[in-house]
């Protein structure tokens, strides 16, 4: 584990445009820097580097951070290895904590498991190319596939016999723990080889380590499974794991473009064949994991499915759950009876390529063909087709991608494309409505509800609210909690008054700390608690500790607040005329944060009276005249304190 005080240490010696410009050709705009952002393909540069902030920001695609978050990114690095890497770049030794008792127990434990699976990778292929059984037998299984021994070799291929417990002996001499052989489901409970008689594929993780083994059957027409596969393990989660991915990774990057197939054997062939950028799924519908896994690295995926419609039609079923993602998913259906790897030793890789690229199909249209087919003129299972479309539309978030599925879908129907535009309107409605509510069910706090704009083309505007109920409240309150929190991200560690020595923190924090508990925003509420705490702890605040904070959450939010400070202000019209007649906004802080406390309050306050005159009515209803009157100068004292405020903002709220 790396201390604090080095990777604070890293963090601030690391300069943004240094490390950047490893990678990125950047040229002064301002007191900016801006570049083409190698995070996705771009003509015209939007990528940004402030040197100031040490910060970088990509207009286009939103990726956004410190050094490590750039170095997590571009090399697709986790935290600590992102460190690492800047350390080394700066030189800085890193004096490793020790760790828990607890935690080098896990991690022994897991590197064992990488140990013992390494030893299994090498005795498998060492099978396969040194004795006469694996060469007669394995190799040539393989070779009569068409492999050759450089793909062998690379994908760590491997035979085993079928002797009852050869491996397991063999590792047991070696000094291997029995253990560890069970666990990984290399050997049985009873001491067998788990793995007999069959051609072996190793199953890398990203770092190309071997987390796992499949084994395949060699005979034709046996009772046994095709193949067999190593359990889960602490090393070893299938829903994350794509075979190939280890070996894909750069090739998806570089052609922005990620090919799925389905089997081992046909990931090979293409990888062989130079198509790299391929990884499989071995057989299962996809997960979450393994979308996200392909998502480091593209937001374009290519499927590709036997020609098999049946089999076609239920693997379609899992795909929405990618367009949710935000994934542009296109699909290619092989002829009839072959898989992409009979395919491909079929007609060899230019008539592939070619194959593939002129069929790949935009996912949501290819659906809408196949099933379309299916329905004929049944005007029952069309209206079940288009429910089943228009379910497949709505997930997908970007709406302008929509109304060219709805354009384009209504076409294929030959429907009217405005009754596409409701249908999908509503679906849209609910579809929201479900993730806010698993939202809220997630976070166990209200999620405002924002409104969207502009969305599925002509036809009503879709509105975030669940089907047919009553609008929910916004209060406002969001942006004035956001303004305060950028003054405390941007300046909370600045002299807010010289004379009494007091930071903005101190001055906001002090001003709100009776409001806290009122903050709608769980995230805006979590930043102040933060800088409640470095006060305490007297800890100096810097947009720095923000934004390399461990939480991903508040570290975005700092670099956002950083980059736009103006965009999300109701009071930005004001705040243009500082920007006209007086300091730079940047140096405005003092006076920011004292006309954003008073919108804020302003706004509290505002809620209380509205909640004070509901009651009242209520009493008056009642003829609880005595508790009325009590409440009327409660609503009295409050109007007069509210009007004070707003007087003092310039804005008149007589009411
Ligand atoms: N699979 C599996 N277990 C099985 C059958 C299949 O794990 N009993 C997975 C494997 O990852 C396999 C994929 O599903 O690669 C696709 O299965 P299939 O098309 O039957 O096999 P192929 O990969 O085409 O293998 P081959 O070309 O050797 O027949
Ligand atoms: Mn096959």
């Amino acid at each position: 584990m790396i201390p604090q005080k080095t990777v604070q240490e890293i963090l601030e010696a690391a300069k943004i445009e240094e490390v950047v410009q490893d990678f990125v050709t950047l040229r002064r705009r301002g007191v900016n820097m801006i570049g083409l952002c190698p995070f996705h393909t771009e003509k015209t540069p939007s990528f940004t580097v402030s040197p100031t902030k040490n910060i970088f920001k990509c207009f286009g695609c939103g990726k956004a951070g410190n050094s490590a978050k750039f170095i997590m990114e571009h090399e697709h690095f986790n935290y600590p290895e992102a460190l690492r890497y800047l350390a080394r770049k700066y030189n800085i030794e890193i004096e490793e904590v020790e760790l828990t008792p607890e935690m080098r127990a896990v991690q022994q434990e897991e590197e064992s498991l990488f140990i013992v699976n390494d030893y299994a990778q090498k005795y498998f292929q060492q099978q396969l190319f040194d004795t006469d059984e694996g060469k007669s037998v394995g190799l040539d299984y393989f070779k009569e596939r068409g492999f050759r021994e450089e793909t062998i070799r690379k994908f760590g291929l491997g035979y085993t016999t079928n002797q009852p417990d050869a491996f397991t002996r063999q590792a047991t001499e070696a000094g291997f723990n029995a253990d560890y052989l069970k666990k990984l489901g290399l050997t049985s409970q009873h001491g067998r080889d788990f793995f007999r008689n069959r051609v072996m594929f190793t199953i890398h993780n990203l770092s190309g380590k071997p987390v796992a083994f499949a084994g395949r059957i060699m005979a034709k027409d046996v009772k046994a499974p095709k193949y067999i596969n190593s359990p889960e393990t602490d090393i070893y989660s299938k829903s994350k794991i794509l075979y190939g991915a280890y070996f894909a990774k750069d090739s998806i990057r570089k052609l922005d473009e990620c090919i799925m197939v389905e089997g081992y054997t046909d990931l090979l062939s293409l990888h062989q064949a130079g198509i790299k950028n391929v990884v499989a799924s071995s057989g299962t519908s996809l997960t979450e994991g393994q979308i996200s896994l392909v998502k480091r690295f593209t937001p374009n995926i290519k499927i590709l499915y036997d020609g098999d419609p049946a089999g076609v039609k239920a693997a379609l079923r899992g795909l929405d759950m990618v367009l949710e993602r935000d994934m542009n998913v296109k699909v290619v259906l092989l002829p009839e009876g072959e898989d992409p790897d009979s395919y491909l030793q079929k007609v060899g890789a230019t008539a592939f390529k070619e194959y593939i690229d002129g069929q790949a199909k935009d996912f949501i249209l290819f659906k809408t063909s196949l099933l379309l087919s299916e329905v004929k003129n049944d005007p029952v299972k069309r209206a079940g087709l288009v429910r089943d479309i228009v379910g497949s539309i709505a997930k997908v978030p970007d709406p302008f991608k929509r109304s060219f599925y709805i354009k384009e879908c209504a076409r294929v129907m030959e429907l009217d494309e405005q009754i596409l535009v409701t249908e999908t309107n509503k679906a849209v409605k609910q579809h929201l409505y479900k993730r806010q509510q698993e939202r809220e069910r997630n976070s166990g706090t209200q999620v405002h509800i924002v409104e969207e704009k502009g969305t599925g083309g002509p036809g009503p505007d879709v509105e975030l609210l669940p089907p047919e109920a009553a609008p929910t409240k916004v209060s406002g309150d969001e942006f004035r909690e956001k303004d305060i929190i950028r003054l405390l991200i941007a300046f909370g560690g600045e002299i807010y008054d010289e004379k009494e020595n007091i930071t903005v923190a101190e001055y906001i924090l002090s001003n709100i700390e009776e409001l806290l508990n009122d903050f709608e925003n769980p995230l805006y509420l979590r930043v102040a608690k933060q800088c409640q705490q470095c006060l305490a702890d007297e800890q100096p605040l810097s947009p720095q500790l923000f934004i390399g904070h461990e939480d991903t959450a508040i570290s975005k939010l700092a670099v956002d607040v950083l980059y736009s400070p103006w965009d999300y202000s109701p009071g930005w019209e004001e705040r243009d005329l500082y920007l006209k007649t007086q300091k730079m906004p940047e140096l405005n802080f003092s006076k920011d944060s004292e006309s954003s406390l008073m919108r804020f309050k302003l706004n509290k306050l505002k809620l209380l009276c509205e909640k004070n005159q509901d009651q009242i009515k209520e009493l008056e209803a009642g003829g609880d005249i005595s508790e009325m009157m009590s409440l009327l100068k409660v609503q009295a004292k409050l109007l007069r304190v509210k009007n004070e405020l707003a007087q003092k903002l310039g804005t008149v709220v007589f009411k």
